[in-house]
């Protein structure tokens, strides 16, 4: 595994108690617990902070709707998320509300500093305000009159509130971030911001609500009738709840953050609004910002208006949490978007879980019981595997797994962890095939049975230690079937062939992952989910028109193309191979009698990248290029100008 770290801090963003929690909340929350739990197990001093975000606009507006005050809206909001977290088995080890004196004593005691140094001043404001997303915005930033972040009508505004100094950081955070590249993660992040910053002026930030327009929020120290604006007050949690202010021991030991994880929706407020924050309080900067990409149902956004939104709760009921968590963090690569369906959960589970992982373990279990008088047997020495082409595969994929996995969760890849991981589960089913020790066995070769029933079991056990941070109710089961009884696994204790102890005593547990048909779930679902499914598919609706949903599905983005090639055989056709800035994807297009494959190198096209993949003429094909066509003409969409691949084209 990797370099060690001298200590971890990793961090969510702070839930909104406006509504119950989500998948796409369960998912931040599950890879920060992954992430946490892989330190823990190399024996890194870890800290893992989440919470909920309880002032501002929407949380009141959601009481108002509810009937109740925004406090109660909170209370009665924050359960839900706290049994959420007790049920995917996050193991947290603080949870800030900020709400909490400890929490709004700081904010507090932040906005009169930064006011006596003058980084706070007061001023007369007119321009836009957009509800929805609670931010001021300039006539030039509004797209065609509407909100440049959510599309929504927004309100002409003349008010006098309080500004942080923001601008006067602008050329201090492009430089920050051009020389420290991890700390905008994935790179092509770290260009979005670098793009906003360098497009225009960075204004100063509003930081401030009359209470004649909200009062629900921290009230500014040095002017009692105003508030705080919501992300000024809910940044600095991830400062207050380790200590800042308060107790500057735990603080040192703390910050700076190593990972504040948070989704892609919420890049500018993390890599702009709070580096400026830190600066003007004369704080270190966190180590990195990792955006991640969105849950999608199928290829649509989830939404509630869509009623598309998947439920944690139902899959767990459905499937159990640690399926749950080993889908969520198999199925996405870090940094992409990811596409939910059930249909797709099913087949991941019956084929990694019950196939590969249940069925060794049980295989393992079974047959230690029948043939070992259900005790680990005797480890054979090194020397005797020698030569054992078998066996030397199954520990070199277990160790590739325990050196390399590490790297990738360093690299946050944490899907490439898990292939890792399964490569070594499946390589002991081939061994055990190979093997044979049934077979052994009726030739009463009782030696050998047991030779290969430990280097089975030993390498299950350092599988299972690694699927810990995944799957920690399932891997504690299988672990202390295998006799290894200690909760936390221990990478020391699993870095070699042989440490699981013999003549310890096996237990035989209920199937891990019993096969699920999909064809039982469809039946099962009910209908009306069914029902909800079908209103979702995108259809033109009478009039041919769509809805603003129907186009923000398209996901189109700026691609550089690098290569591109004829097909043999379809005089149509090219192959291209694209460059979208995180990755690198082959699109077949129909273009080739229009363009030569030379002419198109280094042209900046647009893609649609959420298309379904498919095989065009036997070639794998990963998206489409926009073109114009008219009669027997066409043309390639292109982007001019000096964007980075991988911008998106709305
Ligand atoms: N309260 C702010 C964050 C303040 S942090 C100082 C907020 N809250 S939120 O409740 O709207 O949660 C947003 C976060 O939830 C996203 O950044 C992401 O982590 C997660 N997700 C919400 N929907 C998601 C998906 N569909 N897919 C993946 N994660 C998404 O913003």
């Amino acid at each position: 595994m990797s370099e060690k770290r001298s200590h971890f801090y990793v961090t969510t963003p702070i839930y909104y108690v406006n509504d119950q929690p989500h998948i796409g909340h369960a998912y931040t929350t599950i890879l920060a617990d992954v992430l946490a739990n892989y330190h823990r197990l190399l024996d890194v001093p870890t800290h893992f902070l989440t919470g909920t975000d309880e002032h501002g606009q929407k949380v009141q507006q959601a009481a108002d709707a509810n009937g109740i005050s925004p406090q109660e809206q909170c209370d009665q909001t924050v359960v839900r998320f706290e049994a959420l977290w007790k049920r995917l088995e996050i193991t947290n080890d603080d949870f800030i509300r900020t709400t909490e004196k400890r929490h709004t004593d700081v904010v507090q005691a932040t906005l009169q500093e930064l006011f006596d140094r003058d980084q706070i001043y007061r001023a007369e404001y007119a321009g836009w305000y957009c509800v929805g997303c609670e931010r001021f915005y300039t006539e030039k930033d509004l797209n065609e009159g509407l909100c440049p972040e959510c599309g929504r009508a927004v309100d002409s505004i003349v008010e006098s509130n309080y500004f942080f100094r923001m601008s006067q950081y602008q050329d201090w955070l492009v430089e920050y971030i051009e020389t420290h590249p991890e700390f905008i993660q994935p790179a092509f992040r770290a260009n979005e911001t670098l793009g906003f910053l360098k497009n225009q002026p960075l204004q100063d930030l509003c930081i401030s609500r009359p209470k004649s327009r909200l009062a629900w929020g921290i009230e500014l120290p040095f002017d009692r009738d105003f508030v705080t604006y919501v992300w000024f007050d809910a940044l600095i949690n991830y400062i207050s709840a380790v200590g800042y202010r308060s107790d500057e021991g735990r603080f040192k030991d703390w910050w700076p953050c190593s990972c504040h994880l948070i989704g892609k929706d919420i890049l500018t407020t993390h890599t702009v609004y709070w580096p400026t924050m830190l600066k003007a309080m004369g704080l270190e900067m966190p180590q990195s910002i990792f955006a991640h990409g969105w849950w999608l149902t199928g290829r649509t956004k989830m939404s509630k208006s869509l009623g598309n939104v998947v439920n944690p709760m139902e899959m767990i009921d459905r499937y159990g949490v640690d399926a749950f968590r080993y889908f969520l963090i198999a199925e996405m690569t870090l940094g992409q978007d990811a596409s939910f369906t059930e249909e797709a959960f099913v087949k991941r589970y019956n084929s990694d879980l019950a196939n590969d992982l249940g069925n060794v373990a049980n295989r393992v279990l079974n047959m230690l019981s029948r043939y070992c008088d259900r005790r680990i047997p005797p480890a054979p020495t090194m020397a005797a595997l020698e030569g054992e082409a078998a066996a030397s595969e199954v520990l070199a994929a277990v160790e590739d797994a325990v050196a390399h996995s590490g790297d990738c969760i360093a690299d946050m890849k944490l899907d490439g962890a898990v292939a890792l991981i399964m490569t070594a589960v499946r390589s002991i089913n081939v061994f055990l095939q190979e093997r044979a020790p049934w077979g052994a066995a009726k030739e009463g070769r009782q030696a050998d049975v047991e030779a290969t029933l430990y280097v089975a079991a030993d390498a299950l056990q350092r599988c299972a230690a690694l699927l810990h941070p995944i799957m920690p109710e399932k891997m504690v089961q299988l672990r202390a079937a295998l006799g290894v009884n200690e909760v936390q696994p221990e990478l020391e204790k699993i870095r070699c062939f042989g440490e699981l102890e013999s003549g310890v005593e096996i237990m035989q547990p209920d199937a891990l992952f019993p096969r699920v048909e999909w064809k039982t779930v469809e039946k099962e679902v009910p209908v009306k989910k069914k029902k909800q499914e079908k209103a979702m598919e995108p259809k033109a609706s009478e009039e041919g028109l769509v809805t603003f949903d129907q186009v923000m599905a398209v996901q189109l983005k700026t691609a550089r193309i690098v290569e591109a090639e004829k097909i043999e055989g379809a005089d149509k056709l090219l192959k291209l191979q694209v460059d979208l800035g995180s990755e690198k994807r082959q699109i077949v297009a129909g273009i080739a009698l229009h363009y030569v494959p030379e002419a198109l190198i280094n042209q900046t096209v647009v893609v649609v990248v959420n298309l379904k993949p498919a095989k065009l003429r036997g070639v794998f094909s990963e998206g489409m290029l926009l073109a114009a066509s008219s009669g027997d003409q066409l043309q390639l969409v292109s982007v001019g100008g000096d964007l980075p691949p991988g911008s998106a084209v709305k």
